[in-house]
């Protein structure tokens, strides 16, 4: 971006997700501490840092109480770059596992009957993503770069947008209630509007609609006075053309917006399932870039805009108010070498030297999972259970190692699966082990990076077996571990990865027979042919990094003057 004086002005780059990549705890003395989070999206990010320099906004995963957050905010800028969006309890509760993920999280993974739709955590959803958005467009300069992560925050684009151009967040919101009673419009209908909430007649004065209203109803004191500190646009101007004049006058013109999702999007049959569809899609089309992991994923989006915005959209992206959002696809990675050069560490080596030992004459396999219904856990226990029943010789030559990281435990769903997979890895284990042999190591807890890697280069396959999953970096994290053993890689088709992961054993983890027969495969698959396998899989891994995916995606956010690819419409 260009300053008046044609002066360069620098771009930052501001990632703002719901997560931060630490999460602070408080203990019984009143002590701060704080630790890695964890989850592909911190992950990725978190590879990105090498090369990309941000600044990272989000929740901190806690309530801090004024009085500390001096001390708070400044360990957390200058030790991680990172920048707090503070959420009483309730509110965070209502939107992480309300909205997020007790509505959008069960519904992108295609499991519309694990979604309890509530008003209460709709109106806290939009309102933490108010928070989210007074809080970035405070920090927010001319030409900066904004990228929205996730399902979390899929109205922060809009609501930045308007905030960024001098309306409230609520004017944003009415807005679009303005667009539906303009037909109508008479002083009633104003008068109504005017009277259901601060900020809404900023939006009034600012807005294309509210402009046409002001013009169109009869005088009086208040409107006079509205209209005499409206900004004077040229008549002709689309919505976007307008924000930018507006933004200018605060020094915020020129913000590009990216999003990224970390999920599916799922096709718009399951999508339009959702009663705040529209909202969800006005929310994000506000951006400059939108990407997803697949082709799949930006398909379904687009032709949820279709159906249910009755947009007209290009197989590149969609024009809405005058801004071209561009839509990608932007497959994640992660960055192998933390894993190759983690092997080196004698910590690490004398581990796995310890784990090869205890696990002397017997094949190991490995999954690692956030303990989330997602993840098929209970798909991949029947399926063990069927290949033992079937294949009595591997009892007591192999084992599963199941690490399964806690997550979401205030949601229901989640508290259900734990109790369903501590009730099978029982009967599995009751059913084939023996005194000296157990076959399913089960592990409900973190573990430090030094014990994952060794566990990743131990093992002799790895079973992933999502019903759904955005793109899955396990896959990825193992196959970088197994320059050694060559392990054989057993993805299910419903993982993103398994879209680039060529080498690795699909399976449908609903058909529980060919899993087993799958499991079977991996254990007994020659050398040569593992070797190309993971030959295949390595090459593509040490390619699209997340630094790849990172700089791809900001590049091209970099590129875009949100005018559509032909002009300005009209
Ligand atoms: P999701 O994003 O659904 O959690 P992914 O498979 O894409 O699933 O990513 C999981 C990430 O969490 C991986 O990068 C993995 O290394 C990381 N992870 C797994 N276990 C831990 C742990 N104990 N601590 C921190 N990160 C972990
Ligand atoms: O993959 C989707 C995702 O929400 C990521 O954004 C995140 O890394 C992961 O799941 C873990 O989720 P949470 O932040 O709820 O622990």
């Amino acid at each position: 971006t260009q300053s008046d004086g044609g002066e360069k002005k620098s771009q930052r780059l501001i990632v703002v997700s719901n997560r931060l990549p630490v999460t602070i705890s408080k203990d019984g003395n009143g002590e701060y501490h704080f630790k890695m989070s964890s989850g592909g999206l911190v992950s990725a990010l978190s590879g990105c840092k090498k090369t990309m320099e941000f600044t990272w906004i989000g929740w901190p995963g806690k309530y801090i109480p004024k009085e500390d957050r001096d001390h708070v905010n400044k360990r957390l800028l200058e030790e991680y770059n990172c920048f707090p969006v503070y959420l009483n309890d309730d509110l965070a509760d209502k939107h992480y596992n309300g909205f997020s993920n007790s509505i959008l999280w069960p519904l992108f993974h295609y499991h519309p009957g694990e979604m309890n739709f509530d008003a209460a955590h709709w109106l806290a959803y939009r309102e933490a993503n108010m928070r989210f958005a007074e809080v970035v467009s405070n920090f927010c300069q001319s030409g900066d770069m904004v990228w929205v992560q996730d399902y979390h925050l899929m109205l922060l684009p809009m609501l930045l947008r308007s905030m960024i151009s001098g309306e409230s967040a609520q004017g944003e919101m009415v807005r679009k209630e303005l667009g539906r009673v303009k037909e109508g419009v008479d002083d009633e209908v104003v008068k109504d509007v005017l009277g259901m909430q601060p900020g809404v007649a900023q939006a009034v004065e600012n807005t294309d609609e509210g402009v046409e209203m002001l013009d169109d109803v009869e005088e009086n004191d208040e409107l006079i006075q509205m209209k005499a500190r409206r900004p004077h646009f040229p008549r002709g101007l689309s919505t976007f053309q307008k924000q930018e004049i507006a933004a200018k006058e605060k020094g915020k013109d020129g913000i590009r917006i990216g999003f990224f999702l970390h999920t599916p999007f799922p096709s718009s049959e399951i999508y339009r399932v959702l009663p705040v569809r529209r909202e969800i899609l006005l929310g994000v089309l506000q951006c400059d870039l939108i990407g997803f992991h697949t082709y799949d994923y930006a398909r379904h989006f687009l032709s949820s805009c279709t159906r249910i915005l009755g947009l007209q959209t290009q197989p590149n992206g969609i024009e809405f108010e005058g801004r071209y959002a561009q839509v990608g696809t932007y497959p994640i990675g992660i960055e192998p070498m933390q894993f190759v050069e983690g092997l080196q560490q004698e910590k690490v080596q004398n581990r796995l030297k310890a784990l090869e030992t205890r696990f002397q004459g017997c094949k190991v396999i490995i999954g690692v999972d956030r303990l989330d219904y997602i993840k098929g856990i209970p798909q991949k226990l029947h399926a063990l259970e069927v290949f033992l029943t079937q294949h009595p010789e591997w009892i007591g030559k192999v084992v599963l190692v199941q690490l399964a990281i806690p997550s979401r435990q205030d949601v229901e769903e989640y508290q259900n699966l734990r109790a369903c997979v501590n009730e099978l890895v029982g009967r599995i284990n009751g059913r084939f082990g023996t005194v000296e042999f157990m076959p399913i190591h089960y592990l409900h807890k973190s573990v430090p990076f030094e014990e994952l890697t060794a566990m990743y280069a131990l093992a002799d396959a790895c079973l992933i077996t999502s019903t759904r999953d955005g793109m899955n970096l396990v896959a990825y994290e193992y196959i970088s571990s197994q320059s050694k053993r060559h392990g054989s890689m057993v993805l299910s088709e419903f993982a993103g990865a398994a879209q680039s992961l060529n080498g690795s054993i699909l399976i449908n983890p609903w058909d529980t027979q060919s899993t087993a027969d799958a499991i079977h495969c991996a254990l007994e698959m020659g050398p040569e042919q593992r070797k190309s396998n993971w030959e295949k899989l390595f090459n593509y891994v040490s390619k699209y990094t997340a630094e790849a995916w990172g700089t791809t995606f900001v590049n091209e956010l970099t590129r875009l003057s949100g005018l559509p690819p032909n002009g300005p419409a009209g």
